[in-house]
Order: C-alpha cells, then sequence, then structure tokens
C-alpha cells in the first residue's frame, strides 16, 4: 500500500536546502541547529485529514467517541495535527524534542488559542507520564528512534487500560526512501547512505531517519508487550490518503486485503494497538 495520509509526502517531511527550510518555518539561522534535517512543513492544510485519518481508523478497530478522549501526539513536530485532534478530542497534548518544531507548535497555539491543546517540549524517552491517556499517535516517528523498545515502554506506561496506540511508519523495506525520495537509500549501511546523500546534494547525515522498521520488525517489537493487543490495519478512509484517488493505490490497498503477506513490501506500515483493561 501506499501511505495512509492525505495527498503530501508520505511523511509529509522531505529533505530540502536549509534556506528553504527557515524561509519556511520563519526562524532565525541561529536558531535552525535545533531543526532535523529531514524535516520541512509538512502543510498546515493536510493536518485536518490526517486526524481524521487516526480517528476513523483507530474506530475501525475500536468504537471511540472522540470528545471523550485525552490525546498524546508522540514527536507533533509543528503541531497541525495535534490541533486538529484537539478540536474533536477533550485534550491534546504535542511532546516535540526540537526546540524550533516546539517553539513553532507553540506559536500555533496562541494563535488558534484552543484551551484543551498544549505542547511540551520534550522527548519520547523523557515521558513519564502514567496512565493519562486514551489515545496515542505516533505518526511517522517511529522511524526516528533509535531506541524504539524504551518509547513503546514509555507510551505504554502513558496509555490508560483500553486505551489505543496508533503507529503509522514508512516501511523500511519500500524502494524509495520517503525523507530523501532516493531509490534503496534505507537498504545501504548508514556511511554509504550517508555519502550517498552529500554526492546527490540532498542531505549530510542520514541515521536521523533510518530507523524505519519492516513489517517482521515491528511485528516483533510489538509482541514484546504483551500489555499490547496490535494489528496491522488498512486505513479507514481511503479517500484522505495520499494518492488515494489513484487506481494503483487503490489496487495495493485492495491487494493488502487479501494478500497480507504483501505488507512486507508496502510503503507504509499501518498499526492499532489496544492496552488490555488488566495490562
Ligand atoms: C517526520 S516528523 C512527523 C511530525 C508529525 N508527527 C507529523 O506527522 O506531521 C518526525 C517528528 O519526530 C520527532 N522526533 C524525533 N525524535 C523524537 C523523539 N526522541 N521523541 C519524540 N519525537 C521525536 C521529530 O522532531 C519530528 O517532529
Amino acid at each position: 500500500m501506499t501511505s495512509a495520509r492525505p495527498p503530501a509526502p508520505v511523511t509529509g517531511w522531505t529533505s530540502r536546502g536549509p534556506l528553504l527550510r527557515r524561509l519556511r518555518l520563519g526562524i532565525s539561522p541561529a536558531r535552525s541547529e535545533e531543526l532535523p534535517e529531514y524535516a520541512i512543513d509538512p502543510g498546515r492544510e493536510y493536518a485536518a485529514g490526517f486526524a481524521r485519518q487516526a480517528l476513523s481508523t483507530v474506530a475501525s478497530v475500536v468504537p471511540i467517541d472522540p470528545a471523550r478522549l485525552d490525546v498524546l501526539d508522540v514527536g507533533s513536530g509543528y503541531g497541525y495535527t495535534t490541533a486538529e485532534l484537539a478540536r474533536s478530542c477533550r485534550t491534546a497534548v504535542g511532546i516535540e524534542p526540537s526546540a524550533d518544531l516546539y517553539h513553532a507548535a507553540t506559536r500555533l497555539r496562541d494563535e488558534l488559542a484552543l484551551p484543551n491543546l498544549s505542547f511540551r517540549h520534550e522527548s519520547v524517552y523523557e515521558l513519564e507520564d502514567k496512565s493519562a491517556y486514551d489515545l496515542v499517535v505516533l505518526d511517522n516517528v517511529l522511524e526516528h528512534l533509535p531506541d524504539q523498545n524504551d518509547a513503546l515502554r514509555r507510551i505504554s506506561g502513558a496509555m490508560r487500560p483500553g486505551a489505543v496506540l496508533y503507529i503509522l511508519v514508512p516501511n523500511k523495506l519500500w524502494p524509495i526512501e520517503p525523507h530523501y525520495r532516493l531509490p534503496f537509500l534505507g537498504y545501504l549501511p548508514i556511511s554509504l547512505a550517508n555519502r550517498v546523500l552529500r554526492w546527490t546534494r540532498r542531505g549530510t547525515d542520514y541515521t536521523a531517519a533510518s530507523y524505519a522498521p519492516t513489517y517482521g520488525s515491528l511485528r516483533r517489537m510489538l509482541a514484546k508487550r504483551p500489555e499490547l493487543q496490535f494489528r496491522f490495519v488498512l486505513p479507514a478512509d481511503i479517500s484522505l490518503a495520499q494518492k488515494g484517488s489513484s487506481l494503483l493505490y487503490r489496487g495495493g490497498v485492495r491487494a493488502i486485503a487479501a494478500w497480507p503477506v504483501l505488507w512486507w513490501i508496502s510503503k507504509a506500515l499501518l498499526v492499532v494497538a489496544v492496552k488490555k483493561s488488566d495490562g
């Protein structure tokens, strides 16, 4: 399948020149060191679709009433999706380790003045909240986390019994690397990938975007958390997905539905996990 997102790049975050990034973010060069190399403004106009896709995909697995959900958006970036989640849910909290992105998100919060929306300048590795959320969203973030087991342990601890985790992540085995749009970049050892990035002038260091899982590795990692019951799912609303109207996309989704083995080579992996009531 292709990404579960609306019409935008699979992650919405691709590498462009630093100047363009600064212009789009409106930040001074002095602070831009805090901005990840792969980060670019994904476009506020798509966020409502991302949020709807997350809520409707979760609802396709477990009944939810968004108005009763306290939501945590891990790696909230510019905060657009968190803000859209706040419009439908009881509360929405975004955590984001990049200072520049956190500041962009707080400016958005000030502009929107949504009382139930907040952001924290925090990495998932600092997450200490316990049984605080009904829904955790991990949207195109896992591929940036070197210690995914620790991240998942902390996220699970932050979930209430019965809470739901939504994971959307690029598949390592999809041949076109989504952040830099280079074929087979994700297949290369880091040192070679870094050289390719520099030769092609797409970037300098692939490390921070290099941790995308395969279908198998994501399954194995989730299986290590017995308190989470997980399922690979297809996006609930294909029309919200990138190229959702294309025949190729629709054919891909149908093919995965018929032959789940095709998850191995899908463009993105989509998981809904529920924390057991006694978990
Ligand atoms: C591709 S962006 C996705 C942003 C947002 N979730 C979205 O879909 O628009 C990846 C985000 O993960 C964040 N990130 C990277 N490492 C992280 C960590 N250790 N903890 C939390 N977020 C992290 C990055 O700063 C960035 O904002």
